[in-house]
């Protein structure tokens, strides 16, 4: 990791696997979750999905954690794509997380088949004047973060926003198998703002597999760039970014060693 100014304090920690990765990361994640309801009574997380959030959801559900007084937010979602469709988002957090709670405090899910304007509208105004606590995220192949993907949005204060899904990014739900051909991945999503991901008290990344291990060096040997999104993580006060040993391999040994677990 670059730490081109002296507020950067962003750790990354490389695990061995996505399995020992997810471990961490997950326990990490219910740590301050926890921490959050001893002090406040209640803690509010953001959620991402994707196949980089399998192993960290699988320990964060099996961790003790009060959940009735947790509540979630959802990162993104495609606009026009069912429930029903295997890569909606809302269906994967319903199966991998929502169920496994048993029952949230609140549960603000985005739906991408409202109206796009009026759906970021309602969420917006949900999400303002919340603190939250944690957001857990992924990197895409394309450097994303939420589906911000390159140039992203720096600048717009708005919670929610439209935006377009670039080719690599649509490839990469190709590619994981979430839909059959490139003509089904929709080409428009409502995503959490970069500016509105920053702002979450703590952030813990989980970025496993070969697939990320450039945007893994891109976004964190680079200064801070649009253009890759995800290195505004640099800047974040409190977020640490596991990487497991395929997805690192890329990074310049001795910055990885300084910070090996
Ligand atoms: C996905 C999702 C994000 C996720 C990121 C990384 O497509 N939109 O919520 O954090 O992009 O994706 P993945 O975990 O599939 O690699």
């Amino acid at each position: 990791m670059i730490c081109l100014s002296i507020t950067c304090q962003m750790k990354i920690i490389v695990k061995s696997d996505p399995a020992d990765l997810g471990k961490k990361a997950g326990s990490g994640a219910a740590q301050i979750i926890r921490a959050a309801i001893k002090k406040n009574g209640f803690a509010n997380i953001i959620l991402a999905t994707g196949t980089s959030q399998f192993e960290t959801l699988n320990q964060l559900t099996r961790e003790e954690v009060d959940w009735k007084q947790v509540t979630m937010f959802h990162l993104d979602e495609y606009i026009g794509l069912p429930e029903s469709s295997p890569a909606s988002f809302r269906k994967y957090l319903k199966e991998r997380f929502i169920q496994k709670t048993g029952g949230l405090r609140q549960v603000h899910l985005i739906n991408g088949e409202n109206n796009p304007a009026e759906e970021c509208l309602r969420l917006n105004k949900i999400i303002s004047n919340t603190q939250i606590d944690l957001a857990l995220l992924g990197i895409g192949e394309n450097g994303h973060l939420g589906f911000n993907d390159p140039p992203a949005d720096f600048k717009t204060e708005e919670a929610f926003i439209v935006v377009n899904l670039d080719e690599k990014c649509r490839r990469q739900q190709l590619g994981e198998g979430w839909f059959h051909e490139i003509g089904d991945v929709p080409r428009q999503a409502i995503t959490m703002s970069v500016k509105q991901i920053m702002k979450s008290a703590q952030i813990i990344c989980s970025v496993p597999d070969s697939r990320k291990a450039q945007a893994v060096k891109d976004c964190f040997e680079n200064p801070v760039s649009n253009l890759f999104p995800a290195s505004i993580l640099q800047q974040h006060p409190h977020c640490v970014c596991f990487l497991d040993k395929f997805s690192s391999a890329l990074l310049e040994k001795n910055l990885i060693d300084m910070n090996i677990q």
